[in-house]
């Protein structure tokens, strides 16, 4: 007869934290919010720890470097999506660890026979009005000169006009050598009242570019999580299916952390995967999941896995649980799984962290699965909302927009996310949606926010760190009428929109 489990599958929204003391050394500038990220002994220390409990989801819609740099530089990490070509992938690795705070690489660039006319033309596509002109047009070709919006009057000027007619020419720019500091670049724009400074090699190539309007937000970022060489931390997903080949060309680039990315990890492609990376690239770093039992937990663990992603079907873009029937509420899976890691923890004095993947939709869902036993926590749709992220903003009837889509949409067509091991390889029906999320801005801003109402839950738990809340927090179920309390309940609720 097949096993019925006794629990409820339950998620986030039913449950709330009961607040417990807090002292006056509980206030949100003491909390701690770091977190282990791969495995460790106790006693010892993790080889990668966040600063802040949050990854980015290993999504097309979600992680590429761009949001990869941003997030590491606030104290997070992303893992760049796997569904795409092995090069293409390590190049995205490559951009974030050769990432230099400040030091831009050039992407708009001409030759000196282009024209003003494809000079507004690169503007207007690419947004930037700074342009260099190297010899053959690329990012990083002998410098000849620098094109500004002073250079030129587009109202006055012919379109014709050649980019030597107009460029200031490299003998009357001032540059920077490659190899100096952001402050030392710093010096030379505040002390030449320049606007932006290239930055040159030995061979007049040009490397950077350091813009002004940049210098404060490149002052500090406190919480940057990077290696000993001050080189951004980066993760990327992978798949069982390519993986002899996928991982080399990452680790070569620089990957600090892999994860394999799977809607059902609890496979034999996954401990197939896992053992032959250990055997291989013994110092590899590798997350597997995701699985919502102490089962497939035990299974991922005894298989080499550095740390455990749990989750299946509470994707806010997930349809796993309609389509296929599996799945389990998220609040559920992580308090067992997490049982599970604690039991092994008990057992062996190796601690794994867990990766809680998917469906948080309020910030409180943050803390509660910190306190229910997740180290971090993966987020799409979070993400997906912010300029950071690699896609589109549209405007959907009169509010801005960005598109997010699924993994297991036909538009991404990862079908190795959802492999199940057949020889005809191939998405065969759909996993996730293709949607919208309203845009949110920066994800500076809106994390200052979201990380503020973290600590503010913390405080009121008494807790300054994530450990303490894990073992302290108190956690208590809901019933649907009380949900219904702890909204805006029998006022009327005055439109926002209008003063009245
Ligand atoms: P969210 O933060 O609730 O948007 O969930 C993001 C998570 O959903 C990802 O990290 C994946 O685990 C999962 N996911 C991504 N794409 C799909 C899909 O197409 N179907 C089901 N789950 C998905």
């Amino acid at each position: 007869m097949a096993h019925f489990s006794e629990d409820i599958s339950r998620t986030f929204s039913e449950y709330l934290l009961i607040p417990s003391l807090t002292t006056k050394d509980c206030v949100p500038h003491s909390v701690d919010l770091s977190a282990p990220l791969v495995k460790y002994k106790k006693g010892e220390l993790p080889q990668i720890k966040l600063n802040i409990p949050m990854v980015s989801a290993i999504m097309q819609s979600v992680s590429n470097d761009g949001m990869a740099i941003e997030l590491a530089r606030n104290g997070g990490l992303s893992f760049i999506y796997g569904s795409q070509p092995i090069d293409k992938q390590a190049e995205m690795v490559a951009k974030v660890k050769k990432y230099k705070a400040g030091f831009v690489v050039s992407d708009a660039n001409v030759t000196i026979d282009h024209t003003l006319q494809d000079v507004m033309e690169l503007k207007a596509r690419t947004g930037h009005s700074t342009i260099g002109v190297t010899h053959d047009g690329s990012s990083h070709g002998k410098l000849l000169g620098i094109i500004s919006g002073r250079d030129y009057r587009p109202s006055k000027d012919d379109p014709s006009k050649k980019v030597s007619e107009f460029m200031t020419p490299y003998e009357q720019m001032v540059t920077g050598s490659f190899g100096i500091t952001l402050n030392e670049a710093n010096d030379i724009i505040w002390n030449n009242k320049l606007n932006a400074l290239p930055i040159i090699d030995e061979n007049r190539c040009l490397k950077y570019i350091v813009f002004r309007k940049d210098y404060d937000s490149h002052k500090e970022n406190p919480l940057e999580l990077s290696d000993a060489n001050k080189r951004l931390y980066v993760g990327a997903g992978i798949n069982t299916r390519d993986y002899k080949d996928r991982v080399p060309a990452l680790l070569d680039a620089g990957a600090d952390v892999l994860c394999i990315d799977s809607s059902d990890g609890f496979s034999i492609w996954q401990k197939e995967t896992l053992e032959y990376i250990k055997a291989n690239y013994p110092n590899a770093l590798v997350g597997a999941g995701n699985v919502v039992d102490k089962e497939g937990f035990d299974y991922l663990v005894q298989a080499g896995a550095d740390f455990i992603k749990v989750g299946i079907g509470g994707g806010s873009i997930c349809i796993t649980r309609e389509q296929k029937g599996i799945g389990r509420g998220q609040a559920t899976a992580i308090i067992e799984v997490a049982k599970a890691r604690n039991e092994y923890y008990e057992k062996t004095g190796i601690y794994i962290p867990l990766c809680s993947d998917g469906g948080i939709a309020q910030d409180y869902h943050m803390v509660l699965a910190l306190a229910m036993g997740a180290d971090f926590l993966m987020m799409g749709r979070y993400f997906a909302r912010f300029d950071e992220s690699p896609t589109r903003k549209i405007m959907v009837n009169g509010n801005y927009m960005k598109e997010y889509w699924g993994e297991g949409s036909a538009r991404a067509r990862n079908w190795q996310r959802y492999d199940m091991g057949s020889e005809n390889s191939g998405l065969k029906f759909e996993e996730g949606v293709d949607s919208f999320v309203p845009y949110a801005g920066k994800l500076k801003d809106n994390l200052a926010v979201t990380l503020g109402k973290v600590k503010a839950t913390m405080c009121s738990c008494g807790s300054t760190s994530l450990p303490h809340l894990m073992e302290h927090a108190k956690i208590t179920l809901v019933s649907a009428t009380s949900i219904v309390e702890g909204g805006a309940h029998d006022v009327i609720v005055r439109d926002t929109n209008t003063n009245s």
